[in-house]
């Protein structure tokens, strides 16, 4: 279980939210809640606006329009934590990689080193911990990027394409973690392209279409019938 928060950064609402970089709207007027325990895909075509979304729900982005709110508050939300479709790693060891992140957050002694086996077990990584994290392949980079968000005890983890440039097997190793971070509480907010994989994993799917949100369904029932041309129009093309 994720330990709980004093301050609370859920629900995460999102009302009337709109994106402009320069001319350009990015995103037009998203409405979206993510509840507490949640575990919401993002999908949609390429530029349709789902990385753009994460960072914005993240509040790594600010909204041009509309407002986004953390449990509440206008932010800035504390207990999140982003991966992405490439790890993000300093050139030292992967053990120090997670230590790095939790000095940040003010976690140093021995619960730093408790939370650094802990991850390091979770994802697997145990016998490569004193290992220079560049030296990692793609797939055991992942699962470093994913024990150390995971160290931080995030209330809430995005996952922006973790598994885009990951063959099946470690595709499927980052899926087993997202599965047990997802079952210890904590609410998950990923975007793929893989549609096998959020069909495994999602509990409910965003689908955006051009910066807009077209679709906001259960999963079982957004892939047994989806309720609009585009996202029927998404589906039928990646079928093929
Ligand atoms: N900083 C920026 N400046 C200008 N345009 C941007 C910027 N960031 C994103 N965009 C544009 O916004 C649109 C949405 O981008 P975004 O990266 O959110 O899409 P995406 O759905 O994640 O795409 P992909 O599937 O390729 O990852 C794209 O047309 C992109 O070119
Ligand atoms: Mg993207």
């Amino acid at each position: 279980m994720a330990e709980p928060s004093p301050v609370a950064s859920l629900p995460i609402v999102c009302s009337g939210g709109e994106v402009r970089i320069g001319q350009t709207r990015i995103l037009s007027s998203i409405n979206l809640t993510i509840e507490p325990g949640t575990s919401t895909f993002v999908i949609g075509p390429n530029g349709s606006g789902k990385s753009t979304l994460l960072r914005l729900l993240h509040g790594l982005l600010a909204p041009s329009q509309g407002a986004v709110t953390w449990g509440g508050r206008v932010g800035p939300p504390v207990r999140q934590a982003m991966v992405f479709q490439r790890a993000v790693l300093l050139r030292r060891s992967a053990a120090a990689n997670i230590r790095y992140a939790l000095r940040l957050v003010g976690i140093v002694g021995a619960e730093a080193r408790k939370r650094i086996d802990d991850a390091l077990a979770e994802v697997g990584l145990k016998a490569l911990a004193q290992r220079s994290a560049r030296v990692l392949s793609g797939g055991e980079q992942q699962r470093l990027a994913l024990a150390r968000a995971w160290a931080l005890r995030p209330e809430v983890l995005f996952l922006d394409e973790p598994t885009a440039s990951l063959d099946p097997k470690a595709t499927r190793a980052v899926e087993d973690i997202v599965r047990g971070i997802h079952a210890r509480g904590t609410t998950i907010v990923m975007s793929t392209h893989n549609l096998p994989q959020a069909k495994r994993l999602a509990g409910s799917v965003v689908f955006l279409d051009e910066g807009r949100l077209v679709e906001h369904s259960p999963a079982h029932e957004f892939f047994a019938s989806p309720r609009t041309p585009e996202a029927a129009a998404f589906l039928e093309g990646e079928r093929l």
